[in-house]
Order: structure tokens, then sequence, then C-alpha cells
């Protein structure tokens, strides 16, 4: 289904699949190989804050290399045509929609991006963040990736219901539906009277949810689905 008007498109770690990014809850996704509690919990760094530098580290090592996928480059055409409003929203932690051209908001944050944990300050982190780096505003030995882990608030929220409460398209691509807040957006979506449709290479815990399914690898799918999209613009 399409229809005309404001656009909501959520991504999830399936849109960088392609590019070479493991997915978290696949087979040997990123959660069977490692322990949420013990690198995506401020717990988690709390307690052993090397071994989370050093699963992040890894991360950020991957997305540097990483190129965008057809995915990505069809979301920053929609993005530079589409005559509506459009939000892009990220559940992911690369850029390689930035890598692409277009402006995601990126509500788990930032793998490029350091964080001190004692007075927030954010800036650009080196490949490899560690104990020793020290906050360039505060001085701390408190540098911790900008990234939003289980238990904390993500970012952007309010910016993103009032777009969700606002569109007429809510598209969700790429992700399971198994984390909150964003496997409730095609809710808010359907509550505010949008089209949704999942793009995914299965069903995920949320398709019951929403109107219309495509299936298949986002590299083929997005960019049938872009094209359908601005030719009845
Ligand atoms: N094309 C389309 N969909 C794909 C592809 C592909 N090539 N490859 C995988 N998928 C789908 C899978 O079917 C799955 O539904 O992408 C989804 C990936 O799901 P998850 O690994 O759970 O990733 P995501 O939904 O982004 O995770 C949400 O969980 O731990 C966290 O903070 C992390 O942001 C992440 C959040």
């Amino acid at each position: 289904m399409t229809k005309t008007g404001n656009i909501v498109i959520l991504t999830g770690a399936g849109i960088s699949a392609e590019s070479g990014l493991s997915t978290f809850r696949d087979e040997n996704g990123l959660w069977a190989q490692h322990r949420i509690e013990e690198v995506a919990t401020p717990e988690a760094f709390a307690r052993n804050p090397a071994r989370v530098h050093r699963f992040y580290n890894a991360r950020r090592k991957q997305a540097l290399h990483a190129m965008p996928n057809a995915a990505h480059h069809a979301l920053t055409e929609l993005q530079q045509k589409w005559p509506y409003d459009l939000l892009l929203v990220t559940q992911n932690v690369d850029d390689l929609h930035e890598k692409s051209g277009s402006r995601a908001v990126h509500m788990h944050g930032a793998l490029m991006r350091a964080l001190c944990a004692a007075c927030a300050h954010r800036w650009d982190s080196p490949a490899d963040l560690s104990v020793e780096d020290t906050c360039p505003a505060c001085g701390a030995h408190t540098a911790r990736p900008d990234i939003v882990w289980f238990g904390e608030m993500p970012y952007h929220m309010q910016d993103i219901l009032s777009a969700l409460q606002n569109c007429d398209l809510f598209a969700a691509i790429g992700t399971s539906g198994q984390v909150y807040p964003a496997a409730g957006f095609v809710q808010e979506a359907l509550s505010a009277g949008a089209a949704t449709v999942e793009l995914n290479l299965k069903d995920s815990d949320m398709s019951y949810a929403f109107q219309d399914q495509i299936t298949g690898p986002a590299s083929e799918t997005v960019p049938q689905w872009v094209g359908r999209l601005l030719s009845q613009a």
C-alpha cells in the first residue's frame, strides 16, 4: 500500500545486514554471541568498562569499513525527492544512512560518538575508546560510547512521537519488533490513521499489526518500494 503525505520510516539492523554488519537476533546475531547483561547495560559498564569498550570498539571498526547498500541509497533518494515531511528514524548505531547522504534520527545513539558518563558532554569517538580516555570538557575518566543501553531512555522521543502522530504512512524496515519503544511505533501510526507497511526478510514479532508486508532482502525491496512511492507522489 502506498499513500501520499507525511512519512515516518523506522529502520533496524536488517537494513545494514547486506552491508556486512551483524544483526542482533538473527541466527549467529550479536546477541547469540554476547550476553546483553555483560555489554549493553549501564550496570555492565559500571562492572567492567573495558569489556564494554571492547564490544563497541569491534562494532565501530566494522562500521567504519562498511558501505551503504541499495536500501540506504533508495531512502536517501526518497528523502531528497519526497514533497511532504519525511522523518527517518533508525535504531541502528552505524552511520550508513549518513554515509549515503540521508539525515537520520538515531534513537539508540551513535557508534561514532563518545559520551561522558559524568557531565554528558559528547564528542567524536576515536576508533578505539578506552577507560584511559578523558572527557574533553570535564577531564574525568568516564568516556563511554554514545549508545542507548537497555534500561536507558531512547533519544529524540518527543520529535519521533510528534511525527508519528502526524504521519500518513509508517514503514518499518529490517527490525524484529522486539524492542520498545520502537516496536510500538506501528500502533502510534495506526492511531493517527496512517497506512502501515513492514519490509523484512521474514515475519517479525509485530507483523500482525501492519496492514501491508513486503518480504525480501532490503537491498531489493526498499528500492522497489521507493520507486512506487515516488511514481505516485
Ligand atoms: N533485509 C531485510 N530484513 C532483514 C535482512 C535483510 N537483508 N536481514 C535481516 N533482516 C531482518 C530480520 O528478519 C529481523 O527481523 O532484520 C531484523 C533484525 O532484527 P534485530 O537483530 O532484532 O535488530 P533490530 O530490530 O534493529 O534490534 C533492535 O535491539 O539490542 C538492540 O539496540 C539494539 O537497536 C537494536 C534493537
